[in-house]
């Protein structure tokens, strides 16, 4: 693989051990937070924002710009926070991070809370991540022992305290202001924005959520600069980015990969291919909320954001889901129809109500008893779902259902009772495809 490692090498190049402090500081660890303190915030956030470094959690936010909307001076305390939720199927980059590289975490946190003038930050995470939170735990509690945490830290006049904060499971709390309710000891329910959590976040006060993936990518970029960082990837995804891999494939797992990498060579070469026997029927690059790529949409497409946008599709969460062709197309989006009625919030009407009706219309077609008007209204359903609601939750089950019923047609219409009118249900495709991303 050509791919320069960023976030893993350090991990890989101390098995057994990467977790451990000593072992950590052994590579150069905890440098870049020395550097960040002998710089001033504003230098901080402008080399992030120079890095070109986008948010890892979904949506591709440039990071810096998001520290940079923080007030200077504000009366309120800032609050960082890190989004270790990680429930989106097929993704578990994140894991990997918070298993082998804790400390890369707690480093990256430690920096983006000096740049923004924070003295409280927390970790979310999952409420199934049990192994991953004894690391973190272990992480926190030898930093703490050496000083790194708590008053003055490494010698500077900067407190900062770190909370870990376990959740009880739920998707939506991945959502940032989900998390943020969460947090502050509610239901996690996304709330409506404005205000954004840089202006009223957690406790009413200025907050940057980041992914996990995202602060662990800081260190890096202090400790060897923006400059260094831009050089890999593409002009506007630069960098590098982690990919969960799963499916029928010979070697599933996390891949560090240069923004920009070919799909079907990292498919072919770096996975190993399709396990024998088994064809490529499609690959969902970015965790189960993104468009599915057909094996035509895969040949040439590049693993970045704009290139997969380009191709129907995003970089999402990074969860790289191959799909054979002994899987039946009805059988995956009733499988994400499942996980995204059982996981609304239930806030609002369009995916409270679309995503549990997708889920029995789908089960209806799976089951020999649906209809061609049965297809319709399951387009019609994510065309008033798509961008209508508080939060993507309603986008993540809309793009899906229309993606697998626009690329696998045959497989629909092969389950229905009745004929379908392959040329209708085309049309009716045709009229709610306008929701799903394309090339801005
Ligand atoms: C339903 C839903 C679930 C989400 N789950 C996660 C998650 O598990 N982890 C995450 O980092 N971001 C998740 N996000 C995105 C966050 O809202 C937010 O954009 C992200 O944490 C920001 O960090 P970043 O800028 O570093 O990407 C989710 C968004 C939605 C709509
Ligand atoms: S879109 Fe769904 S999950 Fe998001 S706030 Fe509305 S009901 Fe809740």
């Amino acid at each position: 693989m050509s791919a320069p490692q960023i976030l893993m090498q350090r991990g890989l190049d101390r098995p057994g051990e990467s977790h451990r402090l000593e072992a950590y500081e052994a590579v150069g660890g905890y440098r870049a937070i020395r550097k960040a303190l002998s710089m001033s915030s504003e230098a901080i956030v402008e080399e992030v924002k120079k890095s070109g470094l986008r948010g890892r959690g979904g949506a591709g936010f440039p990071t810096g710009t998001k520290w940079s909307f923080i007030p200077r001076g504000s009366e309120s305390p800032t609050y960082l926070i890190c989004n270790s939720d990680e429930s989106e199927p097929g993704t578990f980059k994140d894991r990997w991070l918070l298993e082998n590289d804790p400390h890369a975490v707690l480093e990256g946190m430690m920096i983006a809370a000096v740049a923004i003038d924070c003295h409280l930050m927390f970790n979310y995470f999952r409420g199934e991540f049990s192994y991953p939170l004894a690391r973190w735990r272990a992480a926190v509690d030898e930093a703490y022992a050496k000083g790194y945490l708590g008053k003055g830290i490494f010698g500077s006049d900067h407190d900062l305290e770190v909370v870990t904060h376990y959740g009880a499971g739920a998707y939506i709390a991945g959502e940032e202001t989900g998390m943020i309710e969460s947090l502050e000891g509610k239901k996690a329910q996304p709330r409506n924005k404005p205000p954004f959590p840089a202006v009223e976040g957690l406790f009413r006060s200025p907050t940057v959520i980041n992914n996990t993936e995202t602060l662990a990518t800081v260190p890096w970029i202090v400790e060897h600069g923006a400059d260094a960082y831009a050089q890999y990837g593409t002009e506007k995804s630069r960098g590098t980015k982690l990919w969960s891999c799963s499916g029928p494939i010979a070697r599933p797992g996390v891949y560090e990969l240069e923004m920009g990498y070919d799909l079907m060579q990292f498919l072919e070469d770096d996975l190993g291919g399709m396990l024998d026997g088994v064809g490529l029927k499609g690959i969902i690059p970015g965790g189960s909320s993104v468009p599915v790529l057909t094996p035509d949409e895969c040949r040439g497409a590049k693993l970045d954001y704009e290139g997969l946008r380009e191709r129907g599709s995003l970089v999402g969460s990074g969860g790289f889901i191959v799909i054979g062709d002994n899987v039946s197309a009805v059988d995956c989006l009733l499988n994400l129809a499942h996980f995204y009625a059982h996981e609304s919030c239930g806030q609002c009407t369009p995916c409270r109500e679309g995503c549990g009706w997708i889920e029995q219309l789908v089960d209806k077609i799976l089951l020999g008893r649906g209809t061609e008007a049965d297809l319709a209204m399951i387009l019609r359903i994510s065309d008033l779902m798509a961008g209508k609601t508080i939060c993507a939750l309603a986008d993540a089950m809309a793009w899906p259902a229309v993606a697998f019923i626009k690329k696998y047609p045959d497989d629909f219409a092969a389950l229905c009772a009745g004929p379908v009118d392959m040329d209708a249900l085309a049309a009716e495709v045709g009229k709610r495809d306008h929701i799903l991303p394309r090339a801005s």
